[in-house]
């Protein structure tokens, strides 16, 4: 087993980009199909072969916890009707990981969600994965992305961040690296929070899935709060980067911004698509569809 045993997941954000149906669900319980959002995240934490995830919760958020809970009247009603591949597929999710939930009192802002996290990972290191983003890999052999970057950082002991190419237009939406070529990776040297497209440094962006050691929380505390008054993660990263402790690696994945409307729904079709009861109907679904569409 490698030097990375958590893996820290925030979802106490307040997820203005989809409300109004955020008000009272949680983002990352917004089904992809049948299964939330989260749970591919979760699994993505599992097949890194990592087993305690730290989920950084608040208020209205209890969906989550009890996702991951044993729901017994529900399993005697579904051992009653013999449905027992429902049964096993619930255990399979209740066992995959164990959950530890730390509370956020209040969102003000992703470095302070990590920051949270602190007294249960201590000084050790450990991979963040924003619970709004789904990394799948491109076929069953590829590892995921947090697998990718744990083993970067079991082969340097230097924090490493997973990056991509966007186009210049959207690099706003962003944390954005700059940052020299070497061999495997690019060493940090800068990480601007969302710049605006004429300020940028590279478009080299940050989608969301990090490994840290544990000196990124030396640099998140007492951190003042950096762009739209949150505290920032990319500010901290920025100080490691400033000390020459800052990988960054671009990833082999399929990636999509589930946080996002479009993006949401275009990994419902695809992950759809895929799906063993209803991937063949979606698909000639969807070719009836394009034949009306203008
Ligand atoms: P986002 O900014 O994408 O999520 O934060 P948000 O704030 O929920 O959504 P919008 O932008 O208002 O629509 C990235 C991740 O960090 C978490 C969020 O839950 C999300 O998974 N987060 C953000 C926290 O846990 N706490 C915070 O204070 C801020």
């Amino acid at each position: 087993m490698g030097s990375i045993k958590k893996a820290l997941i925030p979802t106490a954000g307040l997820g203005t980009r989809f409300l109004p149906i955020t008000s009272s669900v949680p983002k990352e319980m917004l089904p992809i199909v049948d299964e939330p959002l989260l749970l591919h995240v979760v699994r993505e934490v599992a097949m890194a072969g990592i087993e305690d995830v730290v989920l950084i919760t608040g208020r209205r958020k209890t969906a989550i916890e009890d996702f991951f809970d044993r729901h017994v009247e529900l399993e005697e009603a579904l051992e009653r009707s013999g449905k027992q591949d429902l049964l096993e597929r619930l255990n399979e999710i209740r066992n995959m990981v164990n959950i530890i939930s730390i509370r956020q009192k209040q969102a003000l802002g992703l470095g302070h969600a990590v920051y949270m996290g602190k007294p249960v990972i201590g000084n050790e290191p450990f991979a963040v994965l924003l619970g709004d983003e789904l990394m799948l890999p491109p076929t069953p052999e590829t590892p995921t992305v947090t697998k990718q970057l744990c083993d970067t950082y079991e082969e340097t002991q230097i924090s490493t961040v997973a990056i991509m190419e966007v186009a210049k237009s959207e690099v706003s939406k962003y944390g954005i690296i700059a940052g020299k070529k070497e061999d495997k990776w690019i060493r940090v040297h800068d990480v601007v929070e969302k710049p605006d497209a004429d300020q940028a440094p590279s478009s080299w962006a940050l989608p969301g899935r990090y490994v840290f050691s544990g000196e990124i929380f030396s640099h998140l505390e007492n951190l003042p709060p950096g762009r739209n008054g949150e505290i920032q993660l990319t500010d901290a990263m920025c100080k490691l980067a400033q000390d020459n402790k800052l990988l960054a690696r671009f990833f082999d994945g399929l990636r999509y911004d589930a946080g996002d409307k479009l993006g949401y729904l275009i990994a419902n079709i695809e992950i759809g698509l895929q799906h063993p009861q209803i991937g063949e109907s979606l698909r000639q679904y969807l070719k009836q569809l394009s034949g009306k569409l203008k």
